[in-house]
């Protein structure tokens, strides 16, 4: 693997803290890392390598196992002091890395900062030619959100393009990093077995539910303006939904996958503004108690304004209007401060044409499911129908669990796998601009309708499933949230 120098942009803020820079330790552990790499922290503080080397040793305490590759880790780490808006730092900024033998030529920029700030700083890396690959490779990593909605997304892009080009930039979305996640690809495509039934003939919906216990937190000066429909709805579990719908790629590089994914993206059937309330539903959780404690409801949470109506809950139903899918409901639903964090995909077959037992003990025979829980356990089950042992003809429902199920195996954290992937420069993980578009204008109807009808939204008590309003996106009447692995019926 080449060498390659890191410069965290936002090295003292919380992505490079909690995510960055934990990351690329673990992988120094594993033994994954160049042996010239090394990370540049980019920050405004008054610090100097060595402040820095000890920042980053009480951040990595408790995690830190192995003294000797985190002294290792830390001779690899340097502090560069400026505020990213200065353009006077930049030419600085550039001799430090170029001159001399020290930094691998091949630099990635990863923007850990705000997103108004993405632009400044790509134009400022191009104006000292830090964005030229002449002698080494320059990447540049930016976090979602990209834009606001499909406008800004295209104003954004348009600001980064002008420097860098498509293929040096990595969009980060984290789920593409999760395991289960990258499983559903190997699930799908690596046995033979589901093909035939993945498609309108057998499947009768699928859900995508992603559930946090969580409320808020202090987030609320971003999240406020964003929502659960542009935090997660749009971004995460819209990438998730198309890794379940795509189409076989032709093959694995980066190009044909992406390819696949945005047909899916291209195939949703539009929601008109008129029908958006038959396709789409927020609420925002209201002040109550779990587990005996007193929690504070959305609207009094630290920085939420009077009469916010953020929704902290989204449910979306959409249709992809394709040969393989036209007419299954894909039922897309996120919330804060649920009675559980759980990340799951349900995907839920039809029953079978003749009901054979109708004149038996089964009365209602349950539907098969294939479920694919993200998280916090990793887990690929299936559902089926098989005969109780006695005299009568019953039936109940057996799990077939794949073998790691359950077992507390270490999970790798999502960025591990990304970070590797940037180095190598691998883009399958990432979004291409035409996908973030996309997906954009999927919600943006949603959006708008939702931006200017103000008065009222639902609420739902902390810790339940949320409101069962929600319930009225379903199309079939035994439809019901599948929340997590075990309960499909509360
Ligand atoms: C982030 C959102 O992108 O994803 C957060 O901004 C959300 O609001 C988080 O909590 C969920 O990620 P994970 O990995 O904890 O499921």
């Amino acid at each position: 693997m080449e060498d390659c120098t890191f410069v965290i942009f936002g090295a003292t803020g919380n992505l490079s803290q909690v995510k960055l820079l934990p990351a690329l330790y673990r992988l120094d552990v594993a033994g994954r890392l160049p042996e010239g790499l090394k990370i540049v922290g980019f920050g405004r503080r008054d610090w100097d390598d060595e402040t820095w080397r000890g920042q980053v040793r009480d951040w990595l305490a408790g995690k830190a196992t192995d003294a000797e590759v985190l002294e290792r880790f830390c001779e690899r780490l340097y502090f560069f002091r400026g505020d990213l808006g200065d353009e006077q730092v930049y030419p600085a900024l550039r001799d430090l890395l170029t001159s001399g033998a020290r930094f691998s030529p091949n630099l990635v920029f990863y923007l850990a900062i705000r997103p108004a700030d993405f632009g400044v700083v790509s134009r400022l890396l191009g104006t000292v030619g830090l964005n030229q690959e002449d002698g080494g490779w320059r990447r540049l990593v930016i976090e979602k959100p990209f834009g606001y909605d499909l406008e800004s997304a295209e104003s954004l892009n348009l600001r980064l393009n002008r420097n860098f080009q498509e293929t040096q930039i990595f969009r980060i979305d984290h789920y593409l990093g999760k395991g289960t996640v990258q499983n559903l690809l190997v699930f799908r495509f690596a046995n033979l077995m589901l093909e035939p039934l993945w498609n309108r003939n057998y499947i009768d919906h699928v859900q995508i539910i992603h559930s946090e216990s969580l409320g808020v937190g202090g987030r609320a000066g971003y999240y406020d303006g964003a929502g659960a429909l542009r935090d997660m709805l749009q971004s995460h579990l819209l990438q998730v939904l198309t890794l379940v719908a795509m189409e076989p790629p032709a093959n694995l590089d980066a190009e044909s996958l992406r390819d696949e994914k945005v047909k899916v993206l291209r195939s949703i059937r539009p929601i008109p503004q008129s029908a958006v309330n038959a396709h789409a539903f927020r609420a925002q959780y209201a002040a109550g108690t779990v587990n005996g404690e007193k929690v504070p409801g959305y609207l009094d949470e630290q920085d939420v304004p009077e009469h916010s109506v953020t929704e902290t809950y989204a449910a979306l139903k959409v249709f992809i209007d394709n040969w393989r899918w036209r007419g299954v409901p894909f039922y897309l639903r996120t919330g804060k401060r649920m009675k559980t964090g759980n990340s799951i995909v349900s995907i839920r077959f039809k029953h079978p044409p003749q009901q054979l037992f109708r004149e038996t003990q089964i009365d209602r025979l349950k539907p098969n499911w294939i479920l694919l829980n993200l998280q916090p356990n990793e887990c690929i089950r299936i559902e089926m129908q098989v005969k109780q042992q006695g005299l009568e003809l019953r039936a109940e429902t057996t799990r077939l669990d794949a073998s790691y199920c359950g077992i507390n195996q270490e999970q790798l954290d999502a960025y591990e796998a990304l970070l590797l992937d940037i180095i190598e420069g691998d883009h399958s993980l990432f979004l291409r601009y035409d996908e973030v578009s996309w997906a954009w204008k999927v919600v943006d109807p949603i959006l708008k309708v939702w931006a200017v009808e103000r008065d009222f939204i639902h609420t739902y008590p902390p810790g339940s499933w949320g409101p069962s309003e929600a319930d009225r996106l379903f199309i079939g009447q035994d439809h019901r949230w599948r929340n997590t692995l075990e309960n499909d019926e509360e």
